[in-house]
């Protein structure tokens, strides 16, 4: 990422975390913690709660969490970099990057937006007013783009001739080749990549020019469209066409809609749903779904769902599974693509959008609704279809309904359309949030004082007091760490979950010194219970009255609020050394 690693730091000390919540939402002190409603989800009571002190934020609602960089990635759809340039200005703070190299490649980078900029101008300019374009400009009108939508896209005309905009730009031979612009032809000459085309510029969500696409007039030779190569500004699996200009609509109504091509965009947009992208002549990929789960948690295909090709729904789970997202379809009419059908049935596209069905639903109808259902024999084999569509879905509850609901049409039992018992096939049912753990047991409550005090625990805690293996790994994250950055930054994710999740939660009211103590009595009850346990087993050790007769006593100290810190100072390093030996 470039930017020095102590100017990160930098950034975050200097950074109100809650300041900079503040700007989006309205915060209400509570205890040592901000708390109000979730930016990131719809709620009426606030399960948004902000950590000044140790700058991180957790939403006991939707399990949002990070610290001021996150909040400012996900409120503003920034990426990693531009945030901390964000928080760097606000704090004042002149960022340096680490060494030339990366440095220098950001400079290369708005060097190469830089020349793209202008190649999107000249090309645009050309389509406007000059001779050459004359043929170009009646194609479009011919698809009823009038000069509005050309403006609006920055539609382009790339002339016939070898090298009109290298020349135009005076491109190096390096540059036309770093923008995917130009390139050095068997000759050796210079030579403009796009000839004969119109074009339809292409760019980043941010809105900087990367890329194009060229599409031939009728009539023409090659491909019908060119691509610009991948370059340093380009990659075709992360970029959608039409997100800078989508963005805000798409964030505002909470889905996105992605179709095949730069002309089906442009038809969902005059159409009046202006949420949509396309990506760029590939298929959809997870890297995309990616991108978009940024800005919607909903994302809705204007194509036909079966040419994401085999496998598709595998891929759908599991992009609905591992982003949180959900995955639609739009039910449009056979053959139609969304360019077509918004010049010819404009009302049919927004309804079709407007009732896209999950995925799985979308599946079903389309099996259910064309099938011959007059016979016995016939709806059997359109339930054994039925079946394999639903066996598919990972989560059995859905699998279930989706059943129930295909039986009635079928008229035969919910049973036969759930295969076998159990999880279907690649069944790994996931909690979408993550259910908030409160202090409510007293290893919680000591994980609390852990994260929020630190030092009051530091002698009388240890790895072996905690019996669960997610506050044990916790813990070991907190105690392993000079900061509770770090420790979060060290803990499996779900450990680091829980860790968010204290840092947000209150700060405990007890004596550090009850919980320590009652911890390690009941660390030695689990103790006496697996001696005793042992014992009991026929070839195990019988037990050893004198340790019984030394651990009691001590465990009966530790209730003692005189004695109880010599007990933990005698028991604690025993059960330790216990552990240690791994008995
Ligand atoms: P389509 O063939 O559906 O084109 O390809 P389209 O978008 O409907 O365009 P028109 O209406 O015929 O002009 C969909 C997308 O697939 C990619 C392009 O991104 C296109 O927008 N594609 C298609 C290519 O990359 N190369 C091709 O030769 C064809
Ligand atoms: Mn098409």
């Amino acid at each position: 990422m470039g930017i020095a690693d102590e100017d990160i730091e930098r950034v975050r000390a200097a950074t109100d975390l809650a300041a900079v919540v503040g700007e989006h939402v309205a915060l209400r002190r509570s205890g040592t913690r901000w708390v109000g409603l979730c930016p990131f989800h719809t709620e009426r009571t606030p399960s948004f709660s902000v950590n000044a002190e140790l700058g991180f934020y957790y939403c006991f609602g939707c399990a949002a969490k990070g610290d001021a960089i996150t909040f400012v990635r996900e409120m503003q759809h920034l990426d990693f970099v531009a945030a901390v340039e964000l928080l760097a200005g606000r704090a004042g703070i002149e960022l340096r990057w680490d060494n030339t190299r990366e440095g220098g490649e950001r400079r290369r980078r708005s060097k190469l937006v830089e020349v793209l900029g202008r190649a999107v101008e000249w090309y645009h300019e050309r389509l406007l007013t000059a001779p050459d374009a004359a043929a170009a400009r009646g194609y479009l009108r011919s698809r009823g783009y009038d000069g509005e939508i050309v403006r609006r896209f920055r539609l382009g005309w790339a002339p016939d001739g070898w090298d009109a905009l290298c020349r135009a730009l005076s491109l190096s031979t390096e540059v036309a080749g770093d923008t995917g612009l130009g390139f050095v032809n068997q000759r050796g000459k210079l030579q403009d990549s796009f000839r004969g085309r119109v074009l339809f510029p292409i760019f980043d969500a941010r809105g900087d020019p990367v890329a194009f696409g060229g599409r031939i007039l009728p009539g023409g030779r090659g491909p019908k469209y060119k691509n610009s190569p991948a370059t340093a500004v380009y990659d075709k699996s992360e970029v959608l066409y039409g997100l800078n200009w989508a963005k805000s609509e798409v964030v505002e109504h909470e889905e996105v809609v992605v179709c095949e091509g730069y002309t089906d965009v442009i038809g969902l947009v005059t159409a009046g749903v202006g949420r949509a992208v396309a990506t760029c002549g590939t298929a959809l990929t997870e890297r995309h779904v990616a991108t978009l789960r940024r800005f919607a948690p909903r994302i809705v295909l204007a194509f036909d769902a079966d040419s994401a090709g085999q496998g598709a729904a595998e891929r759908v789970y599991g992009w609905e599974r591992r982003h949180e997202v959900d995955v639609a379809v739009a039910a449009l009419p056979p053959d139609a693509d969304p360019g077509e059908l918004a010049r010819t049935d404009p009302e049919a596209l927004r309804w079709a959008v407007a009732q896209a069905a999950p995925f799985l639903a979308f599946r079903l109808e389309r099996l259910l609704s064309g099938a011959p259902l007059a016979s016995v024999e016939a709806r059997a084999r359109v339930a054994e279809e039925a079946r394999e569509l639903i066996a598919e879905h990972p989560d059995q509850i859905v699998r279930e309904d989706y059943a129930t609901k295909v039986a009635v049409r079928l008229d035969v039992r919910p049973e036969h359309l759930l295969r076998g018992q159990g999880r279907g096939r690649g069944a790994r049912p996931e909690p979408r949030a993550a259910r908030a753990r409160r202090a409510e047991t007293l290893s919680l409550l000591a994980l609390n004082l852990a994260v929020h005090q630190p030092h009051a625990v530091a002698d009388g805690l240890h790895d072996v007091l905690f019996a669960d293996p997610l506050e044990r790994s916790a813990y070991q994250a907190l105690a392993s760490s000079p900061t509770f950055r770090e420790a979060v930054e060290a803990a499996e994710p779900e450990a680091a979950e829980l860790l968010h999740q204290l840092a947000a939660d209150e700060v405990a009211d007890v004596d550090p010194g009850d919980v320590v103590a009652m911890l390690v009595h009941d660390a030695v009850a689990r103790l006496l219970r697996k001696l005793d346990a042992d014992a009991r087993t026929s070839n195990g050790p019988p037990v050893d009255p004198n340790l019984i007769g030394w651990l009691k006593p001590r465990q009966e100290d530790l209730l003692d609020h005189a004695r109880r810190s010599d007990a933990v100072g005698q028991l604690l390093p025993f059960l330790v050394a216990r552990a240690e030996e791994g008995t």
